[in-house]
């Protein structure tokens, strides 16, 4: 029997793949694990703090223990996997198939009936340890990609649920999904669920026009509702940090560090080949060969976290950034120590990230697809003094509503090496206006909104 809870609202338990924990070792040798502060963490944790929810999730390593722990008032309840499921499930199915398949960029997809079992059998494993802590009437939040199998899976267990689905990637036509032989069973997976939220409208009409062409309809009688909810951040959270003495102290000591160039282009990604960072560097490449920007005066700062280092995808993205940067810092040295890439190839604390934001002159975001860009939105949420140019690709789901930024078509090298050009001459009142604008929009849709939107929508779906 799930254990019963008795509050007006119902109790909260959410389910990413990963959970947002991170883990460090006490002076005394125990594994102490805290709140690692990503994007999701700030959406919900001011809906879910002090209501005892429960994040359901992997926590990143080998055969993990599965006891609950208490973190900052989250009831953590982790799903351990082993060797083999991690390599079929996350590495496989999750990242070596349906992500690049998804994001539609020219990488091809890669598939194997293996992957496939693994990601079957790691969505049951999720699916059972939901079903058994989920108190009676409780919502589910399920997170993104890895888990489309969790609604359907869910209701059949536990009946009383009501079910949530958030897809925080593109969704692809017809056309492309036609490559994935169990497409069928992954929109009957999403189809178990009451909520089934996407980015975009785009993203939205696709799933429609992948239900029609396939004839997939919803199992059972409960209704399904499909909509758009586009993720922001923690506006003033970030806005504040941004202002904080040692952030901005630390940002001009940046520029110092980089020979006080006049201007400073930033890039801040984690390291898929979906972000555009190659065309990015390239079009900068273009920009110095024709003369409109020198290297002693302009830098182009790229920060890089590495991600999934076991795909052979990301090895190949990580040494062709590699080859770039080594050329273009041998064909345009600066006269200084730095060149004319900056390439911080690690995670960066999030203060080290934030000074980056405040330092740069203009932020430069090039994603060949991407359901929403976050970072576009946390530089906006930096520059309280009005200032600071966003290059930003119409590819990335923030173009959607950051109609103010130089919006350019990632796929044409012209375009971006324009875009940069004409950052550098905008006047500056036009430069004042646009980011007053995008800082409007980003302040009045902020994370806190988009999640009680879809909070108060899975309530609803739960009263009726
Ligand atoms: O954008 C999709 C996403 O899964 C995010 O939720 C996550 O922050 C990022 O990709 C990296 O995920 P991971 O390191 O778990 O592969």
């Amino acid at each position: 029997m799930p254990p019963t809870v008795d509050t007006a609202h119902a109790q909260l338990v959410v389910v990413s793949n990963r959970l947002p924990i991170a883990y460090q070792i006490a002076a005394d040798g125990e594994k102490v694990a805290s709140l690692s502060p990503g994007g999701l963490v700030a959406a919900l944790g001011p809906a879910l703090a002090g209501t005892g929810a429960t994040w359901v999730g992997w926590d990143g390593t080998v055969d993990g223990s599965e006891e609950p722990l208490d973190v900052e008032g989250f009831r953590i309840e982790p799903v351990s996997l082993t060797a083999e499921l991690i390599k079929g499930h996350y590495e496989g199915f999750s990242n070596g198939t349906l992500w690049p398949l998804f994001h539609n960029v020219g990488v091809p997809a890669r598939f194997s009936a293996p992957w496939w079992g693994s990601y079957e059998r790691a969505n049951e494993a999720f699916a059972e340890r939901v079903a058994k802590v989920s108190p009676e009437g409780a919502v589910v939040f399920v997170q993104d990609y890895h888990l489309m199998l969790v609604p359907a899976l869910l209701r059949n267990r536990r009946p009383d649920l009501t079910i949530g689905y958030f897809h925080h990637i593109p969704f692809p036509d017809p056309d492309t999904m036609a490559a994935l032989d169990q497409r069928a069973m992954v929109l009957q997976g999403l189809l178990g669920a009451d909520i089934v939220g996407f980015q975009r409208q785009r993203d939205v009409e696709a799933f429609h026009k992948n239900t029609a062409s396939m004839g997939v309809q919803v199992p059972g009688d409960h209704k399904v509702q499909v909509a758009a909810y586009p993720i922001s951040i923690d506006t003033a959270g970030v806005s504040q940090a941004a202002q904080a003495l040692k952030v901005q102290a630390r940002a001009s000591d940046l520029r110092k560090e980089w020979g006080n160039p006049s201007r400073v282009f930033l890039g801040v990604d984690r390291l898929d080949y979906t972000k555009g960072i190659p065309e990015r560097l390239q079009a900068f490449e273009e920009l110095l060969a024709s003369g409109a920007a020198s290297s002693e005066d302009t830098v182009f700062v790229q920060a890089g976290s590495p991600s999934r280092e076991t795909v052979e995808q990301y090895q190949a993205l990580s040494a062709e950034i590699d080859e770039i940067v080594t050329r273009v810092n041998a064909k345009y040295p600066s006269g200084q120590e730095r060149g004319a890439i900056v390439y911080l190839r690690e995670n960066l604390p999030r203060e080290e990230m934030l000074a980056l934001f405040v330092a740069a002159d203009v932020m430069v975001v090039t994603s060949l697809a991407d359901g929403m860009n976050l970072v576009a939105k946390e530089f906006v949420a930096c520059r309280s003094d009005d200032s600071g140019v966003l290059v930003l690709s119409t590819e990335a789901g923030a173009a959607e509503t950051m109609s103010e930024a130089l919006l350019v078509n990632p796929f044409n090298k012209t375009e971006i090496v324009e875009a940069l050009e004409a950052s550098l001459v905008l006047a500056p009142e036009d430069v004042a206006r646009r980011m007053a604008a995008l800082r409007q929009e980003v302040s009045t849709n902020d994370v806190a909104r988009w999640a009680r939107a879809i909070l108060a929508d899975l309530e609803t779906a739960r009263a009726n």
